[in-house]
């Protein structure tokens, strides 16, 4: 039928644009500013909730984080970025109790006195410490129905009857969650999985959620339906986030700070809005 309907390709983009992963670890250690920790204090208003002080982290025998600090305060969002296998979602793993910490840090808390949470299993997270994670893939329970998953927000933490009506809570604000509520999650789209996921959140009620790559393979009318959701915990739910995300674009747009991690080290922190200024932070991250 017609003759210039030609495949072109995924994107229109040449393959000299593209770095690798090798060159953007390299070229971000060369921007790498000198960071102290009371540079990171101010950026969680001096008054930080969660602190996490000279930290060394990894899994087995191997450190993947050296000597790591963060801060963010309460109902503030930090998004990290940094180049594949900087140690990023080993970030989330050591706040969660995920692997092993050599020595260092965790602590949370309001005022001067924190809760030294370092030894906390996984298990005793989202009970004893509040925290919620949401795992980069596969968290949904793909034999259940929707309103089954989002239920079981409320037993991981021993409450199904608040559950239950917060889920009510999420198929008012979630049309598109709610006409599938009686659907297993298998035959959820990844976009709506997606979804389901990250608004159990609002289900676990936790204080603060780890989320790894929440935008990862969505479409942008997704990408931006994650972020609404984020926002709304936030924002209107008042939770404290800690993401990490590939989009840098919409990680920094959405989060207060940006940390930059390059093998296991800060390389740069700032506010979200002045990182997506910064021309090195574009240049490497941010596609131009
Ligand atoms: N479970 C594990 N066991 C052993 N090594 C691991 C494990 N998970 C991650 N690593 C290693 O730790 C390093 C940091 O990995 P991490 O997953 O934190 O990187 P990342 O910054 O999240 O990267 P990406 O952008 O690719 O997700 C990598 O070298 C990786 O191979
Ligand atoms: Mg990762």
């Amino acid at each position: 039928m017609s003759g210039n309907k030609r495949s072109t390709g995924y994107h229109g983009g040449s393959v000299d644009t593209v770095i690798s992963v090798e060159a953007v670890t390299r070229q971000a250690a060369e921007i790498a500013q000198k960071i102290e920790a009371s540079d990171l204090m101010a950026l969680a208003n001096d008054d930080p909730y969660i602190v996490l002080e000279d930290l060394h982290a990894g899994y087995g025998q191997m450190e993947i984080l050296h000597g790591l600090n963060l801060a963010v305060a309460r109902k503030q969002s930090l998004c990290l970025i940094g180049p594949n296998g900087a140690g990023k979602s080993t970030i989330l793993h050591a706040i969660f109790g995920f692997n092993n910490i050599f020595s260092g840090s965790v602590k949370i808390g309001d005022g001067p006195q924190k809760r030294d949470i370092t030894n906390l299993t996984a298990q005793s997270k989202l009970k004893q410490a509040g925290i919620a994670y949401i795992l980069q893939d596969k968290s949904v329970f793909p034999g259940m129905t929707v309103e089954e998953n989002l239920w079981m927000g409320g037993f991981l933490k021993d409450n199904p009857s608040q559950a239950k009506e917060a889920a009510e809570k999420v198929f008012e604000k979630y049309p598109r969650l709610a006409a599938r509520r009686k659907h297993q999650a298998k035959v959820l789209s990844g976009g709506e999985r997606r979804l389901l996921e990250i608004s159990r959140a609002l289900v676990m009620n936790p204080e603060i959620l780890l989320v790894d790559e929440p935008s990862i393979g969505l479409e942008p009318r997704f990408i931006d339906k994650v972020f609404e959701i984020l926002y709304d915990l936030q924002h209107n739910e008042g939770k404290t986030i800690v993401m990490v995300e590939q989009n840098a674009k919409k990680g920094l747009g959405f989060a207060d700070i940006g940390y930059v991690l390059v093998s296991g080290e800060l390389a740069i922190a700032g506010k979200g809005d002045d990182l997506l200024e910064n021309p090195d932070v574009g240049r490497l991250f941010l596609g131009g």
